[in-house]
């Protein structure tokens, strides 16, 4: 197996690190041999600052890939555009679908992508929509349209979309997405929001891949705004998962990283921006 290097370019909070910037957002680069992979974009342009200030060249990647739609995750495309005219972007139909989160006082504000499919295209961008499974490199597969299979994991109520009466309703998030790499250890699983629930996930990629480990998690878990018991549930989840190696980042927040934390010693580290997680041929996994 080839060494796979993936570098968090957007979260958060920022690894201490000279000139490395934090937003709220996610977004990672996935090296392995020739083959570079954009995973998300963040909100803004610091995706493409952080990869200049450590020595990432956008310009040669193969392709971008969208975990969902949200601003924090597609803002940067033009960005993209800007920079990288021609690139190839994969992700669910549903990612330029019109969506909001309820405010305080009922208002719903819209968080869906900031740019018109329109619009990305006219600045050169490519667009490539796949469902269910795709293969975007040799061993490198995007899954989305995750079936629920527990009652714990219940989304976030404040994220909605609107029904053909304009009614706020649950957003489905169908176009929920992660990124796993196929390795003779087991599969390195790369989330964006998980707004379908980690867990489903994970279940759904072990549902099309048969038994085997999965042995590097990293990313969004979206537990900052869930129930202690969702919480509870899915750390216990987790540590039956059993990951060599888990690193959060983005929307999983600070007290469930803190209790991640417990559970998973020194096999948990925070995926914040500016941080490189190596893999090396024996599957060890080294952190940045
Ligand atoms: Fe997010
Ligand atoms: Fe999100």
């Amino acid at each position: 197996m080839a060494e796979i290097i993936l570098t968090i370019l957007c979260d958060n909070t920022a690894a201490m690190k000279e000139g490395i910037r934090a937003e709220h957002g996610f977004s990672a680069l996935i090296e392995r041999d020739n083959t570079r992979i954009l995973f998300d974009t963040g909100q803004s342009d610091v995706f493409w600052h952080n990869a200049g200030v450590m020595g990432k060249d956008l310009a040669a990647i193969d392709s971008v890939v969208l975990s969902h739609g949200h601003y924090d995750h597609t803002g940067g495309l033009l960005s993209l555009a800007r920079f990288n005219g021609g690139a190839m972007v994969i992700g669910h139909k549903d990612v330029f679908a019109p969506r909001y989160k309820k405010q305080v006082d009922g208002s719903l504000k819209y968080i869906g992508c900031p740019y018109t499919q329109t619009h990305l295209e006219s600045r050169g961008l490519n667009f490539k929509f796949v469902s269910s499974r795709f293969e975007v490199a040799p061993g490198i597969l995007y899954v989305s349209e995750v079936p629920v299979a527990n009652d714990f994991e219940k989304g976030d109520p404040l994220l909605v979309v609107k029904d053909n009466n304009g009614k706020a309703v649950p957003d489905p998030f169908m176009d929920d997405a992660a990124l796993y790499i196929r390795t003779p250890q087991g599969l390195v699983v790369i989330l964006g929001c998980s707004h379908r629930g980690v867990i489903n996930i994970l279940k759904q990629i072990l549902t099309l891949e048969g038994d085997v480990p999965i042995f590097t998690i990293i990313g969004g878990t979206h537990l900052s705004r869930v129930s202690v018991e969702q919480t509870e549930k899915t750390i216990e989840a987790l540590r039956e998962v059993n990951p060599r190696a888990i690193g959060v980042s983005h929307c999983t927040g600070l007290e469930a990283a803190d209790e991640m934390k417990k559970v998973f010693g020194n096999r948990f580290f925070r995926a914040t921006a500016g941080t490189v997680i190596t893999i090396n041929e024996e599957g060890g996994v080294a952190i940045q």
